[in-house]
């Protein structure tokens, strides 16, 4: 496998952290607005990502934060807004450059922000294929529009290089795009396309698939946007691809025997007339009450063909809760 799209990756990045390119990654997410934290502006032309893997329902209890591919540092800012120690968050990344400018940013931030410490955030050069962090260290692990660029086999290693880092039940927080056209193999061996996170992407079941395969147990599917376009005029493609982004918190559950919780969002509603219903598999539905349940749930109870059960689709906002 070719390994040359590595260094034109790692080129892109130092060009964008020599000379700040605004809408480079284009997020559709809203900037966080936090009580006291103030973005400085460089670090906001430098949001090089797809969504956001900032999420205050995992941050409780002064985590330890682990983030892959640092850009600008805003989202290493973000994280430290939530676990304000020493160390508390490390930023790991390959391009020196990209280093350089988070490490500038960084500054100018703790100049912005009275409760924001330089030392909350540890900046270390390393490789997502080979992270410079501890075994089992890590309550919450991220990267933001890093791993699509990533290859089949390269994929597989940074994932579990990942899971090697966090601890039992930690979570692996990403934001990605993602794709459900099959994306013409020209444009998926274009290096630098690949690199600006236009070509690399797989569609949404692909993806979750790659994450559970290295042993995660729960998936929750917490946004899912309109991304990009990859139109026949602009680029060399026959039809009109779309785009989406996706966010993506992977848990280091064990593996269920029949398989992984996938959370996309869907909702089981019991409307009969018994004071509850419970499918002594562990979910119990009071009358009228949405449950969010896993897809897997949510196809069980569909199979038992009651007239009774309400499963509502995929929302792709799942927000937390639910059954498993
Ligand atoms: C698309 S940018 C995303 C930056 C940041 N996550 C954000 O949301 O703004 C990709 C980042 O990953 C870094 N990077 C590229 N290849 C890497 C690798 N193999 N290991 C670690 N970081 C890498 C780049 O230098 C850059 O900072």
């Amino acid at each position: 496998m070719s390994t040359t799209y590595l260094e034109t990756t790692r080129n892109v990045y130092k060009e964008a952290a020599e000379n700040p390119q605004k809408g480079l990654c284009c997020t559709t997410t809203p900037v966080w607005q936090l009580p006291g934290l103030v973005i400085p502006q460089k670090m906001l032309e430098m949001n090089y990502g797809c969504g956001s893997t900032v999420n205050p329902r995992d941050l409780v209890n002064n985590p330890n934060i682990l983030y892959v591919g640092v850009g600008g540092g805003m989202e290493l800012l973000q994280f430290a807004y939530f676990s304000r120690k020493k160390g508390g968050v490390i930023g790991v990344d390959v391009v020196d450059e990209m280093l350089q400018a988070c490490e500038e940013n960084l500054i100018e931030a703790e100049k912005l922000n009275p409760w924001f410490k330089r030392e909350f955030i540890e900046l270390r050069k390393g490789d997502a294929f080979n992270l410079p962090v501890e075994d089992n260290s890590i309550d919450i692990a991220a990267q933001n529009c890093l791993f699509n660029i990533f290859r089949d086999e390269d994929l597989k290693t940074a994932l579990t290089e990942m899971y090697r880092t966090l601890k039992k039940h930690g979570r692996l927080v990403m934001s990605d795009p993602t794709c459900e056209q099959t994306i013409p193999e020209n444009l998926r061996d274009d290096e630098k396309l690949r690199a600006l996170c236009l070509s690399g992407s797989l569609p949404l079941q692909e993806y979750i698939d790659r994450i559970t395969d290295i042993g995660f147990g729960t998936i929750e599917v917490r946004a899912r946007r309109p991304y990009r376009i990859l139109d026949p005029v602009n680029y060399d493609t026959p039809e009109l691809i779309f785009i989406e982004s996706a966010e993506v918190c992977a848990i280091k559950d064990p593996m269920p025997a029949d398989g992984p919780c996938v959370f996309t969002g869907k909702t089981a509603i019991y409307y009969g007339n018994e004071e509850y219903f419970d499918d002594h598999q562990g979910h119990v539905l009071m009358p009228n009450q949405p449950l969010a349940v896993c897809d897997k749930t949510g196809g069980n109870l569909a199979k038992l063909g009651r007239n009774d059960i309400f499963i509502s689709g995929s929302s792709w906002f799942y927000d937390g809760g639910g059954c498993c």
